[in-house]
C-alpha cells in the first residue's frame, strides 16, 4: 500500500515554530525533564463518508512525549495511521530533529499501525477530498502534525521521573494457520501457534506522582476496522484515550507495537460481519471466515459502499472494550510502579542492517508457493533509545514474534521494551523468523527478503550490541 504524494508534500514549516535553543544545555542537569502532547490529525471527512462521532476511537491522533536531562534530549512519537513511508520518515525526523538539536536516533517515531487509518480499501482515503489536490487536512504533512506535537511537549517540560513495568494481557493469538480440510497456509487464528502476551509501559510522572505520560508496547495488529467504511484508529486509540481520561489533566497515553507481525486480536467477529454487511450478505449474527468476505472488497469485487451501522457500531463498541480492558492493565501496571528514577542517562544510536532483497513475480495471497528474481539489498534500521536502566531496542519493520524472544532473551539489560515499525519502514515487509519463513502466509510471500536467517540474526545482533554498548555506558 503507498501512501499519497500529498502526504510527501514539502511544504514550509510555519514560521511560529522557532527552533528550540534557550534550554539546550541546562547548566543544572541531573533532574530528568519530561512534557507530552497530544494533537487531533483526522483528516476533513469526506461528505459522503461522514463519522458516526459517537467513538472516540473515531480520530485519530498523534502523540509526543519529550525529555531533557544533562544537556541529553530525546522524544518518542506515535502517530494513528496504517504505516507510514520512508520518506513521510525521512521529512518529519529533519523537521523535529532540528527542532530539539538532537540526532535521528534520539527520537524514537512510530505509526499505531491501524488498519482503519489506511488508504487502500476504504472509501474515506481513496476520494480527491482526502489526498488529492482538493484536500483539506489539518497539516499539509506527517511531519508537520509531528513538529507541532512535539513543540508543544517541549513546552510543557517539568522535573519528572520515569519507571517500567511489564505484566500480561490475553486479547492477541497467532493468525498463521494451517487449514487442515485444503491443507494450505491462511489468515486464520491458531490458538496452538507462538503468542506473546507481554504488555510493558514505561511511566513518566512529576515529582508529585502526577502522570505526565505513559508508553506501552503490546503485540496486536488493529485489524479489526481494516476496510471497514469509517475512519477508525482501532483499538489502540481507545486503549489510550481510556488512560488518558482515567488519569486526568493533560495526560498522554502512547500505544506502540512490539513484535507482532504474526499476531491478530483473538476475537474477529463483530469486524468480519462489518465487512459481510459492505457485501450485502445474510448476517446471522455469528462468526464467519474472514478471508473470503475480506478478499471481495480488498480485490474489488464488490462495490465500495457502507456497512449497515447496525454492524459498525458493533465493531466500535468491541474495539472500544478491548481498548479498555488493556487499558486497564496499563493504569494497574502503572500504578504498582516503585522504583522512580529522577536522573536517568539518556543515549541512542541506529543505523541500517542490510540483507539480500528479491522481487516477487506473481501475486497470489497465500496459500501457495511465491516466484520470485534477485533484487537489490534491503535496509532495516534498527536501533536503541536509553533512559536510565530502561532500553528501547528499535526495528524499521514488522517482525515476527521469534525474533522479539531472541530480541529479549539476548538483552543484557532487565528492562527491555522492544518497539517495532519505528524510525522508517523497510521496503522488506514482514520479516518472518526462520522457523516461520516456509509458512506460505500473505507476510511471507509478500516478503522482499531473501529467505533465510540473514534479517533475523543482524537485527538481533545489531540491537545486542546497541545495548551492551549503552549498558557499558551506566
Ligand atoms: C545544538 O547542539 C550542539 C551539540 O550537539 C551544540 O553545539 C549547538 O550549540 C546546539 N545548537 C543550538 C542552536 O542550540
Ligand atoms: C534546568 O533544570 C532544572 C532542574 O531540573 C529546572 O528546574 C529548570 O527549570 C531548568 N531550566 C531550564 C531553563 O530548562
Ligand atoms: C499453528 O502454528 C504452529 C507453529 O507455527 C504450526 O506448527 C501448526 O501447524 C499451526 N496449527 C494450525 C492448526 O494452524
Ligand atoms: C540469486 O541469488 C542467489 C543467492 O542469493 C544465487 O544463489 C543465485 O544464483 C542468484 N540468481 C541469479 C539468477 O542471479
Ligand atoms: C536506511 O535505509 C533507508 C532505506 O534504504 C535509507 O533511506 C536511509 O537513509 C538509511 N538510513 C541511514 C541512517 O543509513
Ligand atoms: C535482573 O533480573 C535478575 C532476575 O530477576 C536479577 O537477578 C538481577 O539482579 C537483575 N539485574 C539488575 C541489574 O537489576
Amino acid at each position: 500500500m503507498r501512501i499519497p504524494t500529498s502526504f510527501l508534500s514539502w511544504s514550509l514549516v510555519s514560521t511560529c515554530l522557532l527552533p528550540v535553543t534557550a534550554a539546550n544545555s541546562n547548566q543544572t542537569g541531573g533532574q530528568l525533564l519530561a512534557g507530552a502532547a497530544r494533537l487531533d490529525i483526522t483528516p476533513e471527512m469526506n461528505p459522503n463518508w461522514l463519522p458516526l462521532n459517537e467513538y472516540e476511537l473515531e480520530k485519530l491522533y498523534i502523540r509526543a512525549i519529550v525529555f531533557e536531562n544533562n544537556g541529553e534530549r530525546g522524544a518518542l512519537i506515535g502517530v494513528e495511521i496504517a504505516n507510514y513511508e520512508q520518506l513521510v520518515y525521512e521529512h518529519m525526523i529533519g523537521l523535529v530533529a532540528g527542532l530539539l538539536n538532537v540526532s535521528a536516533s534520539s527520537v524514537v517515531f512510530t505509526a499505531t499501525h491501524t488498519h482503519g487509518a489506511a488508504l487502500w480499501g476504504s472509501g474515506l482515503f481513496f476520494t480527491e477530498h482526502n489526498y488529492g489536490s482538493q484536500a483539506v487536512n489539518k497539516y499539509p504533512t506527517l511531519g508537520d502534525a509531528a513538529l507541532v506535537a512535539v513543540k508543544e511537549a517541549y513546552g510543557k517540560m517539568v522535573p519528572a521521573q520515569i519507571d517500567h513495568a511489564k505484566g500480561e494481557a490475553y486479547l492477541n493469538v497467532n493468525r498463521d494457520h494451517m487449514n487442515p480440510l485444503t491443507g494450505r497456509w491462511t489468515q486464520f487464528s491458531n490458538f496452538s501457534g507462538p503468542v506473546d502476551r507481554e504488555v510493558q509501559v514505561l511511566t513518566f510522572t512529576n515529582l508529585n506522582n502526577t502522570p505526565i505520560a505513559a508508553y506501552t508496547t503490546y503485540p496486536m495488529h488493529p485489524v479489526n476496522s481494516y476496510l471497514a467504511g469509517y475512519c477508525s484508529s482501532d483499538w489502540p486509540d481507545a486503549m489510550s484515550r481510556w488512560i488518558e481520561q482515567s488519569l486526568g489533566g493533560d495526560m498522554v497515553a502512547v500505544y506502540s507495537h512490539s513484535a507482532s507481525g504474526d499476531f491478530n486480536p483473538r476475537c474477529r467477529r463483530t469486524g468480519t460481519n462489518n465487512l459481510a454487511s459492505i457485501c450485502r450478505m445474510p448476517i446471522n449474527g455469528l462468526e464467519l471466515a474472514q478471508e473470503p468476505i475480506e478478499e471481495a472488497i480488498r480485490d474489488f469485487y464488490v462495490p465500495l459502499v457502507r456497512p449497515d451501522v447496525t454492524y459498525i457500531r458493533q465493531l466500535f463498541s468491541e474495539l472500544t472494550v478491548v481498548g479498555i480492558v488493556i487499558g486497564e492493565k496499563v493504569i494497574r501496571l502503572i500504578s504498582s510502579t516503585t522504583s522512580w528514577d529522577k536522573n536517568p542517562q539518556i543515549w541512542s544510536k541506529q543505523a541500517n542492517v542490510t540483507c539480500s532483497g528479491r522481487a516477487r513475480v506473481d501475486d497470489a495471497r497465500e496459500g501457495v508457493p511465491g516466484y520470485y528474481t534477485n533484487s537489490t539489498g534491503i535496509d532495516i534500521m534498527t536501533g536503541a533509545l536509553g533512559l536510565g536502566d530502561i532500553v528501547l531496542p528499535h526495528v524499521g519493520a514488522e517482525i515476527f514474534t521469534r525474533i522479539g524472544w531472541r530480541i529479549m532473551d539476548e538483552s543484557t539489560m532487565n528492562k527491555t521494551m522492544l518497539v517495532t515499525m519505528a524510525n522508517g519502514w523497510s521496503e522488506s515487509g514482514y520479516i518472518a523468523d526462520v522457523e516461520s519463513v516456509a509458512q506460505e502466509v500473505f507476510q511471507t510471500l509478500n516478503s522482499l527478503l531473501v529467505p533465510g536467517s540473514c534479517a533475523e540474526d543482524k537485527i538481533v545482533s545489531s540491537l545486542s550490541e546497541y545495548i551492551s554498548e549503552y549498558k557499558s555506558t551506566l
